[in-house]
C-alpha cells in the first residue's frame, strides 16, 4: 500500500467516528487509558483523550510504514545526507550518544570529535562556574551573556529557565537575541563590565542581528576595559572559526560543532555552554542521558508502543484527515514558559514546507501552527477558544507529578486545574445538565432558554497529556527528544526535507536591501507603494 491509499483509508475511517464523542468511546471501554497510554521511564503518555479506536492507530501505524519511516529513521542514525538540499547529515542523536557507540558522517566516525569539545565544555563551564575563570581584572565572572537567535538561543534560554532549581552558585547567565537594542541594552543595564563574560553563539558567524549585538558588546567591553580585554571577556560556540578568529576571538575560546547539527537541533552540543555554566556540567550530561533513552526508544520501539511515533502519527491524523491546522502546547509549568516558542521554531521550520523532497508542491497540508503558552495561565486568557470556538485545536498538555517546592497546595491545585482542562476538552457539558443546573439555581424557564445556548461545553475536543515525575535534567532532555523525533516522524511521512529553512532567506535578503533606504542613503523610488509609504511615514515620524 502507498501513502496516498493509506491516507485515504484513514479518511474513510474517520467516517465512522463522525458521530461518536469521546463520552462514547470512553464509556464503551473501561480500559481505555490503558490501551492508549504509554510510558518510558517516569513520562507517561496519555493519547486515550484524541478521537481514535484501535483500529485508528492500526491504520496510523500502516501509513508509516506505507511512508517508511523506519527506513528513514535508520538513514538518519546511519548519517546518510538526508537533509537533502544541503547535502548533510542530521546527527543532533549522535551528540548525545552516551553509549558512544561509533556513528558515521561520510565514513568518518563523529563520536571522538564530540567527546573532545564536551571535555573542553567541562573544563570551561567549571572554571567559570567555580570563579577559577576571571575577567581581565582579576574578577571572577557575576554575569554571563550568550548572543545568538534561534537555534542558537531558544534551546539554551529554555533549558535554563526549565532547569532553574539545578543553577549552582555560579554567574547569572543571561540571553541577548533581539536586534532591537532594547534587548541588549536592558541586559547590559546593571551589568559590571570587569565581570561580563559574553559567548557569542552562531553556527554561521554571519547572523545579522546576532554580529550586530556582538559589535555592540564588544564595544561596551572595549570602551570600559580597553581593546585588550576583549580576549578574556568573550568566547564563542560556531561552526566558522575563520569568522570567530576575525572577531577577535582566540582559538581556546572557541567551541566548535559541525555542519551535520541544525541550529534548532543544537542545544546538545557546544550551543549548550551557557546551560552547561547555568546547572554545571554533570547536570548538562544528565540531560544528553535524558535525550538518549529517547533516543534508543524512538529506535527500537515497534511503532504502536513508540512515544514519539504514536504523537506524530496522532498530530497527521488531526492535521490531514480532520484538517486541524493548529496545535497547542500548554506546560503546567512555569519553568517550561519558553518551551512552546522553542518548539515553534523546532516545528514550524523544520515542518513548514510546501514541496517535497523530490521538489513537488505536497498534497497534503504539513506543518500546523504551533502556539501555547504555561497553564494555569492560558486558562485565564485564551482557554476560551479552546473550550467553545469554531475552531478545533488539539492540545498537548504538559505536567509534573512533584514539584520541586513544598509550599502548600499550590501543586496539587496546579495538577488539578491541567487534569480538569483536558476533561473539560474531552467530555464538555451537554445541554440538559446546563438546563437542570440553571433551573436548581431557580432561574426562569425564559431565561434558561436565552442562557442555555452559551453555557455548553460541545467537548469531543482532543487533547494529548504527558506526565512526568519531575522536571529534572534528565526528564527534560527526554521531552525535548520526544518532540525532535515527533517532527521527524511527521516529515518523513509528509516527504518533505524538515531539516532546511530555505524560507528564512527572503526576509534576509530584503532586510539588506533595504538597510540603505531606511539609514536615508538611497531613496524610495524603486519601492513598492506600501514599503515606499510605510518608509516615507517613518522618516516623517523620525524627523
Ligand atoms: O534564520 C534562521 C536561522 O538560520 C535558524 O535556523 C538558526 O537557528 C538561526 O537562524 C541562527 O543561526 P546562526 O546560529 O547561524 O546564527
Amino acid at each position: 500500500m502507498d501513502r496516498n491509499a493509506a491516507l485515504e483509508q484513514l479518511g474513510e475511517h474517520r467516517a465512522t467516528l463522525d458521530n461518536q464523542h469521546l463520552r462514547d468511546l470512553f464509556a464503551a471501554d473501561p480500559q481505555r487509558f490503558e490501551r492508549f497510554s504509554l510510558s518510558l521511564g517516569d513520562l507517561t503518555l496519555d493519547y486515550s483523550k484524541n478521537r481514535i479506536t484501535g483500529e485508528t492507530v492500526r491504520l496510523l501505524v500502516a501509513l508509516a510504514e506505507a511512508a517508511d519511516v523506519a527506513g528513514q529513521r535508520q538513514a538518519m542514525f546511519a548519517g546518510e545526507a538526508v537533509n537533502t538540499t544541503e547535502n548533510r547529515a542530521v546527527l543532533h542523536v549522535a551528540l548525545r550518544n552516551r553509549a558512544n557507540r561509533p556513528i558515521r558522517a561520510g565514513g568518518v566516525d563523529v563520536m571522538p570529535g564530540i567527546n573532545a569539545v564536551l571535555a573542553r565544555m567541562q573544563d570551561f563551564a567549571g572554571a567559570v562556574q567555580s570563579g577559577e575563570m576571571a575577567g581581565s581584572s582579576g574578577k571572577a565572572f557575576t554575569d554571563v551573556v550568550n548572543i545568538g537567535i534561534g537555534g542558537s538561543d531558544l534551546g539554551p534560554a529554555m533549558a535554563v529557565s526549565a532547569l532553574s532549581p539545578y543553577r549552582g552558585t555560579g554567574p547569572n547567565v543571561h540571553f541577548v537575541s533581539n536586534v532591537d537594542g532594547a534587548h541588549i541594552s536592558d541586559t547590559l543595564a546593571g551589568l559590571n563590565p570587569q565581570s561580563t563574560l559574553f559567548l557569542i553563539a552562531s553556527k554561521t558567524f554571519t547572523t545579522s542581528e546576532t554580529m550586530t549585538n556582538a559589535a555592540t558588546a564588544r564595544a561596551w567591553i572595549a570602551g570600559a576595559l580597553g581593546e585588550a580585554a576583549i580576549g578574556d571577556h568573550f568566547a564563542a560556540v560556531s561552526t566558522n572559526r575563520e569568522k570567530v578568529a576575525e572577531f577577535g576571538i582566540v582559538e581556546d575560546r572557541t567551541f566548535g560543532f559541525w555542519d551535520w547539527v541544525g541550529g534548532r537541533y543544537s542545544l546538545w552540543s557546544a550551543i549548550g555552554l551557557p546551560l552547561a555554566i547555568a546547572i554545571g556540567f554533570d547536570n548538562f550530561v544528565q540531560l544528553l542521558d535524558g535525550a538518549h533513552a529517547m533516543d534508543e526508544h524512538f529506535r527500537n520501539a515497534p511503532p504502536a508502543a513508540n512515544m514519539p511515533v504514536l504523537m506524530a502519527l496522532i498530530g497527521v491524523w488531526h492535521r490531514n484527515v480532520w484538517d486541524m491546522a493548529t496545535h497547542a502546547i500548554l506546560p503546567y509549568d512555569q519553568r517550561l514558559h519558553l518551551f512552546p516558542a522553542f518548539l515553534q521554531q523546532l516545528d514550524m521550520e523544520s515542518n513548514g514546507k510546501r514541496v517535497t523532497r523530490a521538489g513537488n508542491p505536497v498534497d497534503t497540508g504539513t506543518g500546523p501552527v504551533i502556539w501555547g503558552a504555561p497553564g494555569a495561565n492560558g486558562q485565564h486568557a485564551f482557554f476560551q477558544l479552546l473550550h467553545q470556538g469554531t475552531d478545533i485545536i488539539p492540545c498537548d498538555f504538559l505536567i509534573a507529578a512533584e514539584a520541586h517546592e513544598t509550599l502548600g497546595d499550590h501543586h496539587a491545585k496546579l495538577i488539578a486545574n491541567c487534569l480538569a482542562q483536558s476533561q473539560a476538552l474531552a467530555f464538555g457539558k451537554g445541554e440538559d445538565e446546563v438546563r437542570a443546573e440553571l433551573a436548581a439555581q431557580g432561574m426562569e424557564p425564559a431565561r434558561i432558554d436565552a442562557l442555555a445556548p452559551h453555557k455548553v461545553f460541545p467537548g469531543n475536543r482532543p487533547s494529548s497529556t504527558l506526565v512526568y515525575r519531575r522536571l529534572d535534567p534528565a526528564m527534560l532532555g527526554m521531552l525535548i527528544a520526544l518532540y525532535e523525533h515527533k517532527i521527524f516522524v511527521q516529515g518523513a511521512i509528509w516527504e518533505i526535507n524538515s531539516f532546511d529553512q530555505w524560507g528564512v532567506e527572503l526576509g534576509k535578503e530584503l532586510a539588506t536591501r533595504l538597510l540603505p533606504v531606511v539609514r536615508e542613503a538611497e531613496n524610495t523610488d524603486r519601492l513598492d507603494s506600501s514599503t515606499r509609504g510605510l518608509v516615507e511615514r517613518i522618516r516623517g515620524l523620525r524627523a
